[in-house]
């Protein structure tokens, strides 16, 4: 792993060095993506970031001499590769930071089991995926695991970072006008014709999963802090406005009775310091029911929620429109 055993949750969101093979890799296939990506600051951060004041007056507070090089700022601004004889940082936030580490799946997923599109047959075409899911590629479906990444890396969920370091403890993400701008590259599907918004029925899905995601991060980041400073206020603060969130999201679709459970969940725990066992032991919880969820459910049943999600004019960035 990348980094020592204090950023956990770090961690999580970063993908292994060394199965990263790198952006480059992606475009070969995935041109249109690989431009939309390009117009993003999940592209810009690696030239830019290290030139803001901010970035210098944060490095500086944590001790941090090459901000390049530091595992505490790569592990959520850049992607990180294993060379022969060291790691080093090769890009922004990229493809794998969210899809995860491509080396174990990336020809699995594109080779339609050694035939072409046309000759391989549904059940080939399954067993595919199912294989490149269980080498650790996060396909578009798995709503779960990408929130889990965003989240990872935009609650930042670092106390001295945020304490000491005076950096942003996140900010107002939500998974629906946060993927939607942009960050979207629906592309492949319509064959670079149109970058298509996801569909009402799966935003739905991001717009539940985002907050439950939300609650659950913010939950672990209470249980790990260790003063009673700005980090745990903003923890708190965060965790508080999930489930105020999740609530209305109850009333409003009570036909999905987990959508209760999991302001349950976000209540059995108290939010306040040296409490990390039961904050942990929600968290878990709330895992367990986001999955069951996305197995459950596709939003079809969720029209209650659509009047809470956040319309276009919301949406954070721009999305790009591919030249026709
Ligand atoms: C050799 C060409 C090739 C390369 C290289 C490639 N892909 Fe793909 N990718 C494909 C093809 C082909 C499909 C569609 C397969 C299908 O629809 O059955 C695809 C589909 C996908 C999907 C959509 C999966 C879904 O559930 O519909 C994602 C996400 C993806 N690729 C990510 C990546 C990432 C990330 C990389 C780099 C690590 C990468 N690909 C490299 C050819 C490639
Ligand atoms: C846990 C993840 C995480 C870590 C670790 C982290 N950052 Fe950030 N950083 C973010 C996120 C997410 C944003 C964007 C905030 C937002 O708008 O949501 C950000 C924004 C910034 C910004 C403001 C945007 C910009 O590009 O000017 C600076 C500066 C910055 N980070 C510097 C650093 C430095 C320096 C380090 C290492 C000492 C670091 N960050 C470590 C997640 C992280
Ligand atoms: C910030 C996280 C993130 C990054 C970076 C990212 N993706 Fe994605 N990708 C997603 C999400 C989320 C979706 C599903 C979006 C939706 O439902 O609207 C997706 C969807 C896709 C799809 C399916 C598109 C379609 O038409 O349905 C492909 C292919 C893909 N990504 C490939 C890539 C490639 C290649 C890169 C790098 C150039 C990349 N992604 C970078 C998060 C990311
Ligand atoms: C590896 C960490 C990481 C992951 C994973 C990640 N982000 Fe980010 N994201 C960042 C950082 C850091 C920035 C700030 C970059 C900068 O401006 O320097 C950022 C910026 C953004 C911005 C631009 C915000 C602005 O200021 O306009 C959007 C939108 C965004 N992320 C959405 C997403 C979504 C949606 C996902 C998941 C599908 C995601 N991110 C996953 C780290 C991450």
């Amino acid at each position: 792993m990348l980094i020592a055993s204090g950023l956990a949750a770090v961690a999580d969101a970063a993908s292994d060095p060394a199965k990263v093979v790198g952006p480059n890799a992606c475009a070969e296939c995935h041109k249109q993506e690989t431009e939309a990506w390009k117009g993003s600051h999940h592209f810009k951060t690696f030239s830019e970031m290290p030139r803001s004041t901010k970035a210098t007056e944060i490095a500086k507070k944590m001790g941090v001499r090459r901000i390049r090089t530091e595992s505490l700022c790569a592990s959520c601004h850049y992607t990180v590769q294993q060379k022969e004889t060291a790691q080093q940082p090769i890009a922004g936030i990229s493809c794998e930071s969210c899809h995860s580490g491509g080396k174990d799946w990336i020809k699995i997923h594109s080779e339609f089991s050694g035939k072409t599109i046309l000759f391989e047959s549904k059940a080939e075409a399954a067993s595919r995926w199912k294989l490149s899911e269980s080498k650790g590629m996060i396909r578009p479906r798995a709503v779960y695991q990408l929130a889990k990444n965003c989240y990872g890396c935009h609650v930042v969920p670092e106390e001295d970072l945020v304490n000491k370091g005076g950096h942003k403890a996140g900010s107002d993400f939500e998974l629906v006008s946060w993927s939607q701008g942009e960050v979207r590259h629906n592309t492949w599907h319509s064959k670079g014709r149109d970058n298509v918004p996801a569909s009402a029925a799966r935003m739905r899905m991001l717009y539940l999963v985002g907050l439950g995601v939300d609650l659950e991060t913010a939950l672990r980041g209470i249980g790990r802090a260790k003063a009673r400073w700005l980090y745990a206020f903003e923890m708190a603060k965060r965790a508080d406005r999930a489930r105020k969130q999740l609530a209305a999201a109850a009333k409003a679709a009570p036909n999905v009775p987990e959508i209760a459970k999991m302001v349950e969940l976000g209540h059995a725990a108290g939010l306040k310091l040296n409490n990390e066992r039961a904050l942990t032991a929600a968290a878990d919880g709330l895992s367990t029911l986001l999955v069951r969820i996305t197995e459950t459910y596709d939003g079809s049943t969720m029209a209650g929620l659509d009047g809470l999600i956040p319309k276009p004019d919301k949406y954070k960035g721009m999305a790009r429109k591919p030249a026709s």
